[in-house]
């Protein structure tokens, strides 16, 4: 286990804030991992826990332990005749493991392909993209429990798997480090190449009985096409979630707004892109100083070099109230928002 102190959290969040940590453990492994819980976890009473740091917002100097998830590793459990069980450890780069699997020709989660982050986040806000959500494919997963240091393993029903959320950010937040992730994944699978974008490539491509190594292309030229690369642009993908109105809303909303966009959610439920709500109060491509709105997707706030947590929280506050001042819908954060 790696111990640094008055550490800068740059290099670990895609946003690029630059703020300090004033301790963090770099964990290499579960033993490390329940080792090291009392000295992580109960010696200061803050803590957070970082995976691939891509879906978090720095807003000031982080005051208590960074604990930075580091075990990598990808094992194939079992193999029956339609599936295959494989695990993949938190610390491993999620699209290093979709990239596994589509090599291996394991079908479900090319279209999840590029997502930024790590594995062991994945479950807790049930990423999604494309038509697939990671509870599609999910099978069972390991995790610490921060109290008392036993590992317990959580299947799927236990999980509360739901839109960008899971138990883990619920009723149990803070409450497990996610250790390992299993996955049942489809040897002769079906192509779900529903979303326009995908068959829009794939026609263009002249790909008519497309493989899943083709459905993991067609996504990553799409996300590279659409979304900033936070090598080159800092952000945390898609800031605010899709909202969800009731069908009543939805109505009210249509006579006022005849090209709103909408996807049916659950029953009487209807989902609005956030990103077009977004751009007809006209803040895509908004630049002010170091933040601003990308220019290709509304939802996703960038910052173009050494912008604060405060700026891009101040911006998306400004983003948040247009919207409901013209839409009355209230926009929430998918950004996991720290303050120590
Ligand atoms: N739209 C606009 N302007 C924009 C962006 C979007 O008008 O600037 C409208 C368009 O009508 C478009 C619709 O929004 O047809 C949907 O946009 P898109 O297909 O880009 O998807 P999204 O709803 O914005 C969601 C996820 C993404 C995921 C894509 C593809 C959320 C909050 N975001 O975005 O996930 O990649 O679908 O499935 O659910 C992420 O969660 O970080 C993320 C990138």
């Amino acid at each position: 286990m790696e111990k640094l102190t008055n550490i800068s959290l740059k290099p670990y969040n895609s946003f690029g804030i630059d703020v300090k940590a004033r301790k963090m453990f770099i964990i290499k492994d579960i033993y490390e991992l329940t080792d090291s819980f009392e000295t992580a976890f109960a010696s200061d009473k803050t803590w957070i826990i970082l995976g691939g740091g891509s879906n978090i917002l720095f807003t000031e100097d982080y005051n208590g332990n960074v604990i930075k998830i580091d075990f990598k590793g990808i094992q194939v459990l079992d193999i029956t005749a339609e599936h295959v069980y494989i695990r993949a450890n938190a610390g491993e780069e999620w699209d290093n493991f979709v990239n596994f699997c589509v090599e291996n020709n394991l079908g479900g989660l090319e279209n999840l392909s590029y997502i930024p982050g790590s594995a062991g986040a994945s479950p807790i806000q049930n990423i999604g993209a494309y038509g697939v959500e990671l509870k599609d494919f999910f099978h069972s997963l390991e995790a610490m429990e921060i109290a008392t240091g036993t590992i317990k393993r959580f299947k799927k029903a236990e999980c509360n798997f739901g839109y960008r959320t899971s138990v883990f950010k619920t009723a149990l937040k803070n409450k497990y480090v996610i250790c390992s992730v299993i996955f049942k994944l489809d040897l002769n699978h079906k192509i779900n190449r529903g979303y326009k974008a995908i068959d829009e490539y794939l026609t263009q491509n002249k790909i008519n009985s497309p493989a899943i190594g083709d459905i993991r292309k067609a996504i990553i030229h799409i996300r590279k096409s659409k979304l900033p690369d936070p090598k080159y642009l800092g952000n945390a993908g898609s800031f605010f979630k899709n909202p969800v109105i009731s069908k009543k809303c939805f109505k009210e909303l249509k006579n006022k707004f005849p090209n709103i966009p909408a996807f049916n959610d659950k029953k009487g439920y209807i989902k609005i892109p956030a990103g077009w709500l977004i751009e007809q109060t006209g803040w895509k491509g908004y630049r002010k100083g170091n933040v601003g709105v990308y220019d290709k997707q509304a939802l996703v706030i960038v910052n173009h070099g050494s912008a604060n947590g405060g700026e891009v929280l101040g911006l998306a506050n400004m983003i948040k109230q247009s919207v409901y001042e013209k839409f009355g819908i209230k926009l929430e954060p998918e950004v996991n928002i720290i303050k120590s």
